[in-house]
């Protein structure tokens, strides 16, 4: 656990400097009395975790005044004042990327250490893959992912399978697939006239599920075959390598009026073909939320975004601040078995809203987990927050 803490953080006051958005020390932006402090009398005592889909945004489009909501925890100069971050399932490419794609969505200054994604934690694992074969399945951009967290042996699914010649019997019917594979602008490679690693005789060590799978059929074919062998698609049966997921929703709202299938739904669909063909049941390992620890690592993240806006990097009360909690950690999601529950199971100093702008429609709190407060959207939100924290 401590590891990964320190992997998500800069290697040093000055690079997290650089990484993060411009800041100005809190207390000379807001009167004291304005806003909830700690102890110490001028910190700011509390911090935001937003979800994306259902919350922020739905596909591209942003949704519930999330624009307007962002907006107000910045000066009107664009300073960044209350330590927030974004807390989602979702992924497929770099935290710097979607920074990037938010900032231009939202109109306000992201920085990539404010994007925690599903997949973030795989970063953890680095020491364990680091020089080990690994396959990166799902949408976008999952090899470069996993390349720009360190690991240097990665192929995407892509790639991989296209070096097994009829690995995939269908795919002569995948039209779709061959004009990916035209399109200049598509991150899936054409087969490598000089593959950077051996496919038939180095086995796949781990696979990695990034994001949510396109092509489900090839994709539950292919990693049957490496879990199964060992490692060599193609041969006898063998021990099987590890499987990690970045999430586990069974369903998440994107543009269609009803929620879509998750990756929890593709791990269900692979868990019972390889339950049915295999004699050992399926091992893996789920990152994500709710797991408490990406709770506890998001706090660890506010906490140095904290430190930062109170420009206080470079003296001896960094490790004192990014150390003091928080008095209250408030989650915006729209997913009550995943949002809800995450927040509940990590416990203080975590606040839980629910929004109706998602997966949850509710006009009561919701059964089974119901959160500290239900709100129409993120804007009313964080009305409530910056209400709250100003009494
Ligand atoms: O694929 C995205 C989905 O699983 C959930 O994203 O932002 O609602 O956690 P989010
Ligand atoms: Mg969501």
């Amino acid at each position: 656990m401590r590891r990964f803490l320190s992997v998500l953080r800069a290697s040093s006051p000055a690079e997290a400097r650089r990484a993060l958005p411009l800041c100005r020390p809190y207390s000379l932006l807001q009167p004291q009395q304005e806003q909830q402090h700690d102890q110490t009398g001028d910190r700011p005592s509390f911090g935001i975790a937003f979800d994306i889909d259902g919350v922020i945004l739905r596909g591209r489009t942003p949704i519930g005044g999330s624009p307007q909501a962002l907006r107000s925890l910045y000066t009107d100069d664009g300073i960044l004042k209350i330590p927030f971050l974004f807390l989602t399932n979702g992924g497929g490419v770099p935290e710097s990327k979607r920074a990037s794609e938010l900032s231009r969505l939202l109109e306000v200054d992201i920085s990539a250490p404010q994007v925690v994604q599903g997949h973030s934690p795989f970063k953890r694992l680095l020491s364990r893959f680091e020089n080990e074969l690994i396959v990166a399945v799902g949408k976008g951009e999952p090899a470069e992912v996993m390349s720009e967290y360190g690991f240097k042996k990665v192929l995407s699914m892509d790639e991989y399978a296209s070096y097994f010649d009829e690995i995939d019997p269908l795919s002569q019917y995948k039209t779709w697939t061959v004009r990916q594979i035209t399109d200049n602008n598509s991150n899936s490679k054409p087969r490598d006239p000089h593959p950077r690693f051996d496919a038939h005789r180095s086995k796949v060590q781990a696979a990695f599920i990034v994001s949510d799978p396109v092509d489900w059929g090839r994709d539950i074919q292919v990693l049957c075959d490496i879990l199964r062998s060992g490692g060599l698609p193609g041969k006898e049966n063998g021990n099987q390598p590890p499987l990690f997921f970045a999430s586990d929703d069974l369903e998440y709202q994107a543009v269609f009026p009803s929620e879509r299938l998750g990756m929890g739904a593709f791990r269900i669909a692979l868990e019972s073909i390889f339950n049915r063909i295999n004699q050992n049941p399926l091992q893996y390992t789920s990152f994500g939320k709710p797991n408490p620890f990406v709770f506890q690592n998001a706090e660890a993240v506010l906490k140095q975004l904290r430190s930062n806006i109170f420009g206080m990097m470079l003296t001896e009360n960094v490790r004192e601040m990014e150390g003091s909690s928080f008095k209250t950690i408030y989650m915006i999601g729209d997913n009550p078995s995943v949002d809800i529950k995450g927040a509940k199971k990590a416990g203080r100093p975590w606040f839980s809203i629910l929004t109706r702008t998602g997966v949850f429609r509710g006009k009561e709190n919701h059964s089974e987990f119901p959160a500290d407060l239900v709100v129409d959207t993120v804007e009313e939100a964080v009305d409530y927050i910056l209400r709250r924290e100003s009494t």
